[in-house]
């Protein structure tokens, strides 16, 4: 069934970076997503991420609409030369290339993604800017993160998580890999209330970063259960809300830092 969910996943990501664009597959299909309000967040054609980086211009118009995320991890993640960036659920690369930008030629960035097609868009971008080597796009399940233990120095997703079935694995890993003392930015969605089991299991909703969401305290105890300490969240955002029957739950954009 994990399995099934994670190909689904992967064909839908796919599919949306061969046009069909979607700010973590919300708002621009939030219409299609019925029992889903969106909220309309404001300032940027970059969904919710903020705006690009001016060098990533450097990738045309397109960039802007390759960019799925909720947050700006990257802007949140004081990248400095010479840092270890992996960045989970690279996508596009739009956030990969930023952090490269900042970790300079003495650092180094690999993104992970699941989507072939993903990974495709990904390495092309970074070869438009020219990124040599200090770009990386693997394939690979943020489950199972397909990297040693202890050398990342920050790692950053952005609107990943929601759609991973094992949040706590993947928290799990992000610590294993970090080397003491790194630090983890991660911008995702949460959800107020635990949003009911039979709209977990609507894969239309889940896919869309909706009901996979964690529930916000459940989200917490996670992050401290791997052993990250000084755990602080940066920012909130209203993200829109779900209705179930009479009920509406609320559900955040959030950006989480913390530390191994
Ligand atoms: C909403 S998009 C965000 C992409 C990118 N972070 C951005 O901000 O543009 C989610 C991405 O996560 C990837 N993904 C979902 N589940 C994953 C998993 N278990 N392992 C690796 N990648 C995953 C999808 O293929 C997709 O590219």
């Amino acid at each position: 069934m994990e399995n099934e969910l994670k190909e689904k996943i992967a064909r839908e990501y796919s599919r949306r970076i061969s046009g069909k664009s979607g700010c973590c597959g919300t708002r621009d299909s939030s219409s299609d997503t019925p029992g889903f309000t969106p909220s309309s967040c404001s300032g940027s054609d970059s969904c919710c991420s903020g705006d690009l980086d001016h060098e990533l211009k450097g990738l045309g118009e397109e960039a802007g609409k390759q960019s799925f995320g909720c947050g700006n991890p990257v802007g949140l993640s004081s990248i400095v030369p010479g840092d270890i960036v992996i960045d989970l659920g690279s996508g596009a690369g739009i956030d990969s290339l930023m952090a490269a930008k900042s970790a300079g030629e003495s650092g180094k960035v690999t993104g992970i993604d699941l989507s072939d097609e993903m990974i495709r868009k990904a390495r092309e971008n970074a070869d438009k800017l020219q990124l040599g080597n200090r770009v990386m796009f693997l394939k690979g399940d943020i489950e199972n993160i397909p990297l040693e233990d202890n050398f990342a120095t920050p790692v950053i997703s952005n609107c990943v998580l929601a759609l991973a079935p094992d949040k706590q694995k993947v928290f799990d890993e992000v610590y294993r890999i970090l080397k003491p003392g790194g630090r983890f930015v991660v911008s995702d969605v949460v959800s107020e209330q635990q949003i009911p089991q039979e709209l977990v299991e609507n894969t239309e909703l889940y896919v869309s970063c909706v009901t996979g969401a964690a529930q916000v305290d459940q989200y917490y105890s996670m992050i401290r259960k791997s052993g990250f300490s000084r755990v602080e969240e940066v920012v909130r955002q209203d993200y829109g809300a779900i209705s179930h029957g009479q009920e509406s739950i609320r559900m955040f954009s959030v950006t989480v830092r913390g530390y191994k």
